[in-house]
């Protein structure tokens, strides 16, 4: 057979599992018998196997099948499950440790929980009053899937807890996982045992889960009211106490060279342990200074994962593309010849930047180590010499945009060095690359974050000339769509619906959608935070007023000079004008119940332990605000260490109360 009847083939046995899952678990009424069922499900393994060039996302090798999200009741959980930031060497922990410091503008020596992070899927257990009521799924951090007769399933999980102190209402959260050697049993199943796990896990039948051995260890709290345990690792032995299994390497390190030996040391170790551990995790350990540090968009500032080195393997590399970004970054991704790392088969690479191919020397034809790290993308990390062929000849960066502009490597005025990455200049939509792609940012998650209308989509659509700018998308040809293979009256009456309640957004997230480089989540949050309303920020750019941003901490001039590059460009404009026409843009909401509500405040001079950022989130948090001049609807000038005089000066003329840091922070008790 050719290699594409093999595809179509393929592909046919996939719809064919997916129709009949469908029928299994949508509508509880199967059409074919188990056994029939396991010989589709087996012949899909066998091929994939044989055929490296195989994969689908739908594959039982993935999930044990149907995407189960639908069968499952949504729950938003009552405290988001966020993520990590990953650090991968000692510079990273440093500077994790270093935006500490900076945040509470004060260097200690800061303990940590050191805990192993198994590699399975974490799962939230709401107990009242001693009894698990309710188990749920991470979902996307905020909604999560109910699953609690599937984790009752799970011998760790206790259902009763009847130790005195045990909270009366808490959510207790840790990670479901599959032994290796129960794996092993398993493995013509699934990919790897993280897949084993969720598969079993997302059952419709919870019988079925409970053929599979999950294992449950838990590590953190989700809500929870307490003042009586003060650290991370009183935590840990609270949940032993009341009945949870932990990990029995969890252990107390202060210092970063302490963090980085004993990694060193379980990196090699962890192989002899029973279940897969991708990394460890280090939590400050006074829950304290966890609170007072907070969350930034996705992850806590008070924890990192420190992964260990990825997997590899060799492959050849058998073309070099060039991809074209959002912010028009040039990024060379090397085709290999499929290759299976760590139970994923991998057939692209990314060399990061021009740079790296010339310091690597990077050929076509070369093969090379690729290594490949969780959820990161793979990359190219050296190349084998000795198997470099006589004609190989290094591999010319193109010096054009693939839409035709010359590219440009910027010169940073702070490293006085040229940037390592070479950008297409255009900054609005005239490069085809960048415009898909800024379509794609402005539909994504974190931003308007459109249900069915996923990057695949964008780009179908931007093929057939569906789309060519943001706005598109709301005049949308629904009639045409209707008619395009995939989509039937259903998939698009979904589409059109979410794309409806898409137009009510807020005003940071829509800062953040339009896409202006250096301007991500958090930053877009501040100037959200600062303009307060979308007639306000539309204000600002049409008077050009960016400087005053630099008023608002966490915001200087990179970002400024960003800003006022984006909106230089007509196109860019004329977009948001459109925009915020077409879409309810709704004010940034602030907290109403704190003492300070109506109150304003300004800060002046130098905090102690405390940064001016840490400063203004107390007060937000406590519904005040804070400005950045003075004027007559100002009630207090907080002064530090050297402050202006001017504004100090200023401020007596209007009568505003001038308050020490300790009076201030007295004020807020
Ligand atoms: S704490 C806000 N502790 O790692 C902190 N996570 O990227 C949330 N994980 O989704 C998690 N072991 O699935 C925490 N000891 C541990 C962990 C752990 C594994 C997983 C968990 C989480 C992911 C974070």
């Amino acid at each position: 057979m050719k290699e594409s009847e093999i595809k179509k083939y393929y592909k046919k046995k996939i719809n064919d599992i997916k129709s009949h899952n469908k029928y299994y678990f949508d509508k509880s009424s199967p059409k074919i018998s188990d056994k029939e069922y396991d010989k589709i499900k087996k012949e899909i393994l066998e091929l994939e196997k044989k055929y490296s060039f195989l994969k689908n996302i739908k594959s039982p090798s993935n999930t044990l099948g149907y995407t189960p999200s639908k069968n499952f009741v949504k729950y938003k959980h009552r405290v988001k499950m966020l993520s990590l930031s990953n650090a991968f060497d000692i510079e990273d922990l440093e500077n994790f440790e270093k935006k500490i410091f900076n945040y509470i503008n004060k260097k200690i020596e800061i303990e940590y929980s050191v805990e192993p992070k198994i590699d399975g899927i974490s799962a939230s257990l709401t107990y009242k009053n001693g009894l698990l009521v309710m188990g749920t799924s991470r979902g996307d951090g905020t909604t999560g899937e109910v699953i609690t007769e599937n984790l009752k399933t799970i011998k760790d999980i206790p259902q009763k807890i009847t130790n005195k102190d045990f909270p009366k209402d808490i959510d207790i959260r840790g990670e479901v996982f599959i032994e290796k050697d129960d794996f092993n049993k398993l493995k013509n199943d699934f990919a790897n045992p993280r897949n084993a796990a969720s598969g079993s896990l997302r059952q419709k039948n919870p019988l079925e889960t409970k053929k599979i051995p999950l294992n449950f260890v838990a590590y953190t709290y989700g809500y929870f009211q307490s003042d009586k345990i003060k650290k991370q690792s009183d935590f840990l032995s609270s949940l032993k106490k009341w009945g949870f299994k932990t990990n029995e390497h969890n252990k107390v390190l202060k210092t970063i060279r302490d963090l980085e030996s004993f990694h060193k040391k379980f990196e090699n170790d962890r192989f002899d342990l029973r279940y897969d551990v991708d990394g460890l995790v280090y939590k400050i350990n006074s829950l304290d200074l966890q609170n007072r540090l907070g969350f930034t968009a996705n992850s806590p500032r008070w924890a990192i994962a420190h992964k260990f080195s990825a997997d590899s393997a060799f492959s050849e590399i058998t073309d070099i593309n060039i991809q074209v970004g959002r912010t028009g970054a040039l990024t060379p991704v090397a085709r290999i010849k499929p290759v299976n790392i760590g139970g994923v088969v991998v057939s692209n690479a990314t060399l990061h930047n021009e740079d790296e191919i010339i310091r690597k020397d990077i050929r076509l034809g070369d093969t090379v180590k690729v290594e490949r790290a969780g959820d990161v993308i793979p990359h190219v990390v050296l190349v084998d010499l000795k198997k470099r062929k006589k004609s190989s000849k290094k591999f010319v960066f193109p010096k054009k945009c693939p839409c035709g502009f010359d590219t440009i490597k910027e010169f940073n005025k702070i490293t006085k060095k040229y940037d390592a990455v070479r950008r297409c200049p255009d900054r609005g939509f005239e490069c085809e690359k960048i415009a898909v792609e800024k379509i794609k940012h402005f539909i994504s998650k974190e931003a308007l974050n459109i249900d069915g209308l996923g990057k695949k989509v964008v780009e179908k659509f931007w093929d057939l000339n569906l789309i060519r700018y943001p706005q598109d998308i709301f005049y949308l040809d629904y009639a045409k769509i209707s008619k395009l293979e995939g989509w039937g009256d259903l998939s698009v009456s979904n589409l059109k619906y979410s794309i409806d309640q898409s137009k009510k957004v807020s005003l940071d997230r829509f800062i953040y959608s339009i896409g202006v480089r250096h301007i991500g989540i958090e930053n877009a949050k501040l100037l959200a935070e600062y303009t307060k309303s979308m007639v306000n920020f539309l204000n600002f750019i049409k008077n050009k007023n960016f400087n005053e941003f630099l008023n608002i901490d966490g915001i200087g001039e990179t970002q400024i000079n960003s800003l006022k590059i984006f909106f230089e460009n007509k196109s860019n404009y004329n977009i948001i004008e459109k925009l915020s026409s077409l879409l309810d843009i709704s004010d940034i909401k602030k907290n109403k119940d704190g003492k300070l509500l109506n109150v304003t405040f300004m800060i002046t001079g130098k905090l102690v332990d405390m940064s001016r950022a840490e400063a203004k989130s107390l007060i937000e948090e406590n519904s005040g605000s804070v400005v950045s001049s003075i004027n007559k609807k100002l009630k207090y000038l907080i002064v530090g260490d050297k402050p202006t005089t001017r504004k100090v000066q200023q401020a007596k003329e209007f009568g505003i109360k001038i308050l020490s840091q300790k009076e201030w922070l007295n004020l807020l008790n």
